[in-house]
């Protein structure tokens, strides 16, 4: 059987959708952020339960959705793991199997675009396929001159490892820009423009030659990358002394800061303005404190008076803004008021979706959580 092939036409990704037809249970590999609904509605309509979600990399093009997937599904999160992504579950090395129902998907280490990319090989009913992210692509390969790439690591992983594979192993790379969707190791071998025939200092100078232009999203989406493209939540904050980094103590998904308003831990101080809690809704008990207000979005002279009245030692407290922009500032400002502050990611309304319309796509309300109107 094939793999699902799907396409981010924004990044030209390809994802790939494996699965194991008796059981059901399914792998997604390099999910891209932009094209979760597509991908869950898929696994719906295929019935599919979704185990895994691995990546190849830490991209700098696009953001992964597998942090967002796990949520969804219940699935882990695999990444090779030298590429730094210490939110996947599963940190995959050289040769770790993958299982789903009763296939495998075997890790090959193959550093060069980055140095713990992985390609991931798939045996399944006689035919073998490799998918092979951003190390081989279809008459090309991956840059290597950002984010640990190194051209001489890439020699030896196009040569030695993916060129080792038998000739009809059908190659799935992480992205085409032409429209092609997959190749085979012999074809790459006879007529890739970058390696066929090449030595080794040949490909080491037609690497160096490329001057390719920086990627657009790379300071966006390698940072994200590194975090399963969550953003990070309290815990996380903590392992990774982001604490002083954003003078807050963290962020924390609004399903967190819910368990621990339920549990009495944190008090949750909503910081939008009196109307918008009025006509949009508010947290059954959230304190409301504007961090603005109307008329004119003034700052609230009163903040810091009112939020060191309602604190209690010991409380953390956590903040809710509309989409998370002003309870990050809020945070910040009652971190510097001596308090152990936390932003709500997502706000009580969310993300806008392409209509304009919030709670479609995130925050409070999309998750479910209690509220009320009026
Ligand atoms: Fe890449």
């Amino acid at each position: 059987m094939n793999p699902i092939q799907l396409f981010d036409p924004a990044s030209s990704t390809y994802t790939y959708v494996l699965f194991d037809a008796d059981s059901r249970e399914a792998l997604i590999i390099d999910p891209v952020d932009a094209q979760l609904q597509r991908d869950l509605a898929l696994l719906r309509e295929y019935g599919l339960r979704l185990v895994l979600a691995v990546e190849t990399h830490a991209h700098a093009d696009h953001v992964t959705s597998a942090g967002l997937l796990v949520e969804h599904t219940g699935a882990r999160t695999a990444a090779p793991e030298a590429c730094g992504i210490r939110t996947a579950a599963l940190q995959l090395h050289d040769g770790t199997e993958l299982s789903f129902g009763r296939e495998r998907l075997r890790a090959l280490h193959t550093p060069g675009h980055t140095a713990g990319s992985m390609s991931y090989f798939w045996e399944s009913g006689g035919h073998r396929h490799v998918f092979t992210g951003d190390t081989l692509l279809i008459n090309g390969c991956g840059r290597t001159d950002f984010q640990s790439g190194s051209a001489e690591a890439l020699y030896r992983s196009l040569t030695e490892v993916l060129f080792s594979l038998p000739d009809d192993t059908v190659v799935w790379p992480g992205h085409d820009y032409h429209g092609r969707q997959q190749s085979t190791i012999g074809a790459e071998k006879r007529s890739n423009a970058r390696i066929a025939g090449k030595s080794r200092e040949e490909f080491l100078a037609l690497m160096a030659g490329l001057n390719l232009p920086r990627p657009q999203r790379i300071a966006e989406a390698v940072p994200a990358n590194l975090r399963s493209g969550l953003r990070h939540d309290a815990e996380e904050a903590e392992l990774f002394g982001a604490r002083a980094a954003q003078g807050y103590a963290g962020d924390v998904s609004p399903r967190q800061a819910w368990r621990w308003m339920e549990e009495g831990s944190a008090l949750m101080v909503d910081v939008r303005t009196d109307a918008e809690r009025e006509w949009v809704g508010f947290v059954p008990g959230a304190l409301g404190i504007a961090w603005k207000q109307w008329p004119g979005m003034a700052p609230n002279a009163d903040f810091d008076r009112l939020l060191l009245a309602a604190a209690t030692p010991g409380k953390k407290i956590v903040m809710l803004c509309r989409s998370g922009v002003r309870s990050v500032a809020a945070a910040r400002r009652a971190t510097e008021l001596g308090l152990e502050a936390y932003n709500v990611l997502e706000g009580f309304e969310g993300d806008p979706d392409d209509q304009a319309q919030r709670g479609h796509r995130s925050g409070w309300r999309y998750h479910g959580l209690p509220w009320r109107q009026g």
